[in-house]
């Protein structure tokens, strides 16, 4: 699955957002005629998966044709739309097609003001149970600050009895990642995340990692022994969660045409999509020209002697924090492959 950025606007300002290098700088919205180009390109001749992120992409002022475009295209098998869901109830009857999976990023409601929140709520309220939407919709919370709060989310999957939970620890976009470790922000969460994980599996919510997931060394036996306890089967699976902390290229095409490995990469990683084949060609120069070097980057001196890293396992969090050493290896092999 790839994505396309529908519009660079949004209502809400999230404090954490790894969009910023786009969202709201300009309203700018991919037009109708490009949308297509950008959904042919991510779907070739197969049938796929096409993810419709921003900004806020209900802002799109086309949204309705543009999905309406994707509802009738029989190579498109799913589409994933990552909303704040406070816009919902313009296109409840589009949201609900049978296609239409949503992520919605539930924020506090101290973070995005208490009218959102209410109607964000609202929407939730009308999709899950009026549309018969609940297996189809994930809630999500975002881990950004070592005090963040998540009551709020909570109450929310109570009330809809979810068993699952999105959670994503926030990354840096990669400027201000630059000179960041990693690891120093997962230790800084981890009180937090427990105390989070103990309120969730204690009413039987699983939590699932986004990516940036918490690096296996960090949660040591006692962590283990911690939460242990929640699963009847004896099968760590916040462990097994954690264990394979890799990272791939997202993809997200923004409403020029340019592509981003991820928002966390996005100021280095730019392409034009018209340069490439195809999305497999892109994922392809993407893996050859970032990822070949993400096991051999660290943030942090604690990784380098780390067997996970070593032997593939660890990425050491978001690739965003290696940003300045990746760029480095690459112009070391680029020198050296020009000097012979
Ligand atoms: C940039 S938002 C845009 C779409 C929509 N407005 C929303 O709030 O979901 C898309 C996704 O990025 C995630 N996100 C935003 N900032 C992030 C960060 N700093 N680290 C990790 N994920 C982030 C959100 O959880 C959301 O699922």
């Amino acid at each position: 699955m790839a994505n396309i950025v529908m519009t660079n606007a949004c209502n809400l300002k999230c404090p954490y957002c790894f969009a910023n290098e786009f969202v709201n700088h300009d309203k700018d919205s991919i037009s109708f005629e490009m949308f297509k180009e950008a959904a042919e390109f991510i779907l070739g001749d197969n049938k796929g998966h096409i993810g419709l992120i921003g900004g806020e992409p209900l802002l799109h002022p086309e949204f309705k044709e543009c999905i309406s475009y994707l509802l009738d295209n029989r190579n498109v098998k799913s589409i994933t739309i990552y909303t704040n869901a406070v816009l919902a109830e313009k296109y409840y009857n589009e949201l609900a097609a049978e296609k239409v999976r949503l992520l919605i990023n539930c924020n506090s409601p101290a973070d995005m003001g208490d009218a959102a929140f209410a109607k964000m709520s609202a929407n939730i309220h009308e999709l899950v149970v009026n549309r018969h939407m609940k297996d189809r919709i994930t809630l999500g919370i975002n881990m950004y600050k070592a005090d963040f709060e998540y009551d709020y989310i909570v109450k929310l999957l109570l009330t809809y009895k979810y068993d699952h939970v999105r959670v994503s620890i926030t990354v840096p976009n990669c400027e201000e990642g630059k000179n960041r470790s990693a690891v120093d922000d997962f230790i800084a969460i981890k009180p937090r995340m427990k105390a989070f994980f103990h309120t969730l599996l204690k009413y039987g919510i699983q939590p699932r990692f986004d990516c940036n997931k918490f690096p296996v060394c960090l949660w040591d036996d006692s962590d283990k022994a911690e939460f242990a306890g929640y699963y009847v089967d004896k099968k760590d699976e916040l462990y097994m969660q954690m264990l394979n902390v890799e990272c791939n290229p997202v993809i997200d095409i923004t409403p020029d045409l340019t592509a981003i490995r991820c928002f966390g990469m996005s100021d280095c990683s730019k392409e034009s999509i018209r340069d490439y084949r195809n999305i497999e060609e892109l994922r392809h120069y993407y893996l050859n020209e970032f990822d070949a070097y993400k096991f051999n980057t660290v943030c942090d001196k604690k990784c380098v002697n780390c067997y996970n890293r070593k032997t593939m396992h660890c990425t050491g969090g978001c690739l965003s924090y290696k940003v300045s050493a990746i760029t480095e290896l690459r112009n070391a092999a680029a020198e050296l492959m020009n000097n012979g």
